[in-house]
């Protein structure tokens, strides 16, 4: 392989243990950030995010707490169990993992949570406050990416940057985020017409689709950063991302692998939107 690999889960090492640090910190003021992770149902990929949060939680010292509710839950269970959490003093962010079973509503869901603990920046109101720049929450999957493109020492004023996929968790805040850095950002989706020509200009490419393979060797630019951000199961059930790694790999300037790229960071940016929260507490 000719491109650099971006190793997500040093990156994520070395911001960890200076979290830890100011974890350290805030518990000589009497201060310990806590988590609630709540999980509806029983989704195998649910359920593995979930676990890794709690561990991520236990390895800096913050204090998590584990809500597992069967498929059935009612809107009503759910939405009074986010207003508890909401008025928990011991709590200072609340995640409510994703996607829900079919039959709940998860925008009330998500509008519910107090701004205050939302360490997920996806209410309403955090959105907002990243369209007009003001990061007190930062969206963790796009903050984990803009971790890794610092790491590998390129700059993003002036470059073209391509996002494929828009979605409100990754695409769209993304692109908020390289904007704010100067980038020239391109956000392409599925009607998007010759995607391979628009992928081509870009000297920092973000594929975010669900579909394994999508981005090719021939869209992507001699040289390019290539952010995966896709998490799929191939033929044979293996973890992999949007990104056809060998043969991109041979053009790329440098590139995520999955897994070890972009997962192990969203975490991190997690952990650290808690300390966050616990500080304004
Ligand atoms: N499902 C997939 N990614 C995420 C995430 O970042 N947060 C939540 N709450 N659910 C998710």
């Amino acid at each position: 392989m000719k491109a650099m690999l971006i190793d997500g889960k040093a990156v994520s090492a070395s911001l960890r243990e200076a979290m830890k640090a100011e974890v350290e910190e805030l518990a000589e003021q009497g201060i310990t950030p806590g988590l609630a992770v709540v999980l509806v149902g029983d989704d195998p990929a649910s359920q593995v995010y979930v676990r890794n949060k709690e561990k991520g939680c236990e390895e800096l010292g913050i204090y998590s707490e584990k809500y597992e509710l069967p498929a059935a839950t009612t809107q009503r269970e759910l939405m009074d169990l986010v207003e508890t959490l909401n008025k928990k003093p011991d709590i200072d962010g609340i995640l409510v993992q994703l996607p829900l079973p079919d039959h709940l509503d998860s925008n009330a869901v998500i509008e519910a949570i107090s701004p205050d603990k939302d360490v997920d920046a996806f209410h309403a109101s955090n959105v907002g406050r990243i369209m007009l720049g003001d990061y007190r929450f930062l969206p963790c999957t796009p903050a984990g990416i803009m971790e890794l493109i610092h790491s590998t020492g390129i700059e993003v004023e002036g470059k073209e940057c391509v996002i494929v996929g828009r979605s409100n968790i990754v695409g769209k805040p993304m692109a908020m985020l390289l904007l704010h850095e100067n980038g020239t950002v391109t956000v392409c989706h599925s009607r998007t017409k010759n995607l391979a020509e628009v992928t081509r200009r870009a000297d920092i490419l973000v594929a975010a689709v669900g579909k394994p393979n999508f981005i090719t060797a021939e869209m992507v630019k001699e040289g390019a950063v290539v952010i995966d951000v896709g998490m799929n199961r191939d033929g044979n059930g293996k973890l992999c991302g949007d990104v056809d790694f060998e043969a991109v790999g041979e053009v790329a300037g440098a590139i995520t692998p999955v897994p070890g790229g972009v997962g192990p960071m969203t975490i991190t940016m997690l952990l650290k939107n808690t300390i966050t929260a616990a500080k304004k507490q």
